[in-house]
């Protein structure tokens, strides 16, 4: 049995309990109510619930904390050094169409004296497969109760790689295309499932050798970059001189893999 601290346990006591009325929405989900935040970007009623409930129990448990979320945005709070980075349903649309591949996704970032940040510890929990993905800075990367780590493969050509689009009518959809154009002729298959922090915590699992994408929001990278990181991989942005945890490119996999792929995509 994986010991976890006792801030990770806030986090995922949180993320269950968010995840029972969510699971319910999910059998009913053709009543539930949808509105549009833009083409192709929905937000439904399990969406908000989900994360009033998680702002509630996590700033319940450390009130002095800031909370940024997918749909309140950032809510400051008086401890200037701890946020609550929070996606309550990542993969709204898989929600959406009753496709059990979503997530509610948590990272906890700590801002130090000189002004750096980083992601300490990271829960992704999918309710529908009841798989927990977490992650303490320095402890190691977990599924459930087993230690979790990267695939070992080293070529491209042996790999299977995830990614993700820009929603439609987004800038970057072109981009997109190419970058799948590119890295679709190097490795052995190409996957996009639609849940980002799901193909980060599928990375960390092994499942999935590397992912990529471009134009994500940091609060569906949070969680995913410690997972990765923790069970033995690396994370920059494609330029490698950008903050990954911008989410604003990203590239996740063994040193190896993750090293060949971003070559690819800067060139592509
Ligand atoms: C989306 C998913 C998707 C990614 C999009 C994200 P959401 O998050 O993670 O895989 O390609 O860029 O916005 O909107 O379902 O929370």
């Amino acid at each position: 049995m994986a010991l976890s601290s006792a801030l990770l346990q806030v986090m995922m006591d949180a993320v269950r309990k968010t995840a029972r009325p969510m699971l319910r929405d999910f059998g009913e989900v053709a009543h539930l109510q949808v509105s549009r935040k833009g083409p192709g970007d929905f937000v439904t009623a399990a969406d908000i619930k989900a994360e009033d409930t998680l702002f509630e129990l996590l700033m319940k448990a450390r009130p002095g904390y800031s909370f940024l979320g997918e749909e309140r945005g950032l809510i400051e709070g008086t401890d200037k050094t701890h946020m609550w980075i929070v996606d309550p349903i990542d993969g709204t649309t898989n929600f959406m169409h009753a496709m059990p591949h979503f997530a509610i996704t948590v990272g906890l970032q700590r801002t130090h004296p000189d002004g750096t940040a980083e992601i300490v510890a990271a829960v992704t929990y999918n309710p529908v497969m009841n798989e927990m993905f977490w992650a303490e800075k320095g402890k190691g990367c977990y599924l459930n109760d087993s230690r979790i780590r990267l695939a070992g493969r080293k070529e491209l050509a042996d790999s299977l790689v995830s990614t993700g689009l820009p929603f439609i009518g987004k800038t970057g959809h072109a981009q997109a295309i190419k970058d799948i154009h590119a890295v679709g002729q190097r490795v052995a298959g190409i996957r996009r499932l639609g849940a980002a922090s799901l193909d980060f915590a599928w990375v960390a699992a092994g499942r999935y050798d590397a992912f990529f994408e471009r134009g994500l929001q940091r609060w569906d990278v949070a969680a995913g970059i410690l997972l990765v990181t923790e069970a033995g991989g690396l994370v920059t942005t494609i330029e490698q001189d950008g903050d990954p945890k911008l989410g604003k490119t990203i590239v996740a996999g063994n040193p190896d893999i993750q090293a060949k792929l971003r070559k690819v995509l800067q060139g592509a």
